[in-house]
């Protein structure tokens, strides 16, 4: 797959870099968020069983008019149905809500302290297995939790998909899924806004004539084997967004942003969350 901003190539998949981020949305804003952003020329959408928008996703992909296999899926099995026989099902339920025989990309969306992880990326691996998914991987895994992922898996991981934006130090797992020829797909990438109001990330915007906001994608996406889902409901800011897909930053305008970075910047936290890095 050829995507304007690139792909991350693993496990013989072709990611495409830039991807469109659908929390918090259903119904019709999602169906129009997710045409408009794949006319946009995003070619990848990321969904959940968790978001309840599957049917809206698949709607929009449908609506854009682009052929099934010009647009990467992913969707993740939320944390309790991690067991072969809830995953397995869990799968299928959503596979006919997006209204696809298959997805890209079918990710854990969090670890769960009451199923082993052997045993969740044993029931990962036989959805790829199946045929149900292009390619597996995980969400909201700290560096140790890839390492046992990757010892259980008899397949190739893709990719973990976890929080990662200018304000969160990241090292640690980015080196573990490094390591292991995975990617990391950055949730959150935009900090829900926060960098609109970041001097440094204005600065550098202003000087490329583009928003904050593509300025750390470009940010995000220059770095190796990193992809970013930024979401929004809105088709004029989806366009605006897309600008990174051709930005690029100087040296020292990537040191400017690396220097926000900091291990307590994070967002999300829910009580349920691993320890993390
Ligand atoms: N695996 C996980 O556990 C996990 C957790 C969180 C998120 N995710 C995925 O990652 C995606 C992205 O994360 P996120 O949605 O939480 O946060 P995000 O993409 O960092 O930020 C989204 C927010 O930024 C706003 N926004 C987007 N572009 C803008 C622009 N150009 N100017 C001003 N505001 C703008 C959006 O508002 P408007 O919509 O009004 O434009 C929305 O409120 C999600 O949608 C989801 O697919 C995964």
């Amino acid at each position: 797959m050829s995507a304007a901003g690139g792909t991350f190539d693993v496990a013989g998949v072709s990611i495409p870099k830039l991807g469109l981020g659908t929390f918090d949305m259903d119904g019709e804003a999602a169906v129009v968020a997710v045409s408009e952003g794949l006319k946009a020329g995003y070619r990848h959408v990321d969904t959940a069983e968790m978001y309840g928008n599957e049917r809206a996703v698949g709607e929009g992909i449908r609506a854009s008019g682009l052929p099934r296999e010009d647009v990467f899926v992913t969707t993740k099995v939320w944390h309790d149905h991690l067991t072969d026989h809830a995953m397995q099902s869990a799968a299928e339920a959503s596979l006919d809500r997006l209204g696809v025989g298959q997805v890209d990309l079918y990710l854990i969306h969090w670890p769960s302290p009451d199923v082993p992880v052997a045993e969740a990326v044993r029931a990962l691996c036989r959805i790829r297995h199946r045929g149900l998914a292009r390619a597996v991987g995980v969400s909201n895994f700290p560096a140790a939790l890839v390492e046992e992922a990757v010892a259980a898996a008899d397949v190739e991981l893709a990719v973990n998909q976890v929080e990662y934006h200018p304000y969160l130090d990241q090292d640690p797992v980015l080196s573990a899924v490094r390591r292991n020829g995975m990617g990391l797909i950055a949730y959150c990438p935009i900090a829900r806004g926060k960098v609109l109001r970041d001097e440094t990330i204005v600065g550098i915007a202003e000087r490329h004539g583009v928003s904050p906001v593509a300025v750390t994608l470009a940010w995000l996406i220059a770095q190796d084997g990193v992809i970013a889902i930024p979401k929004s409901r809105s088709p004029q800011r989806l366009r605006e967004n897309f600008a990174a897909a051709t930005l690029t930053l100087t040296t020292e305008e990537h040191a400017a942003i690396d220097a926000l970075r900091s291990p307590s910047g994070r967002l999300i936290d829910p009580d349920f969350a691993p320890a993390w890095d």
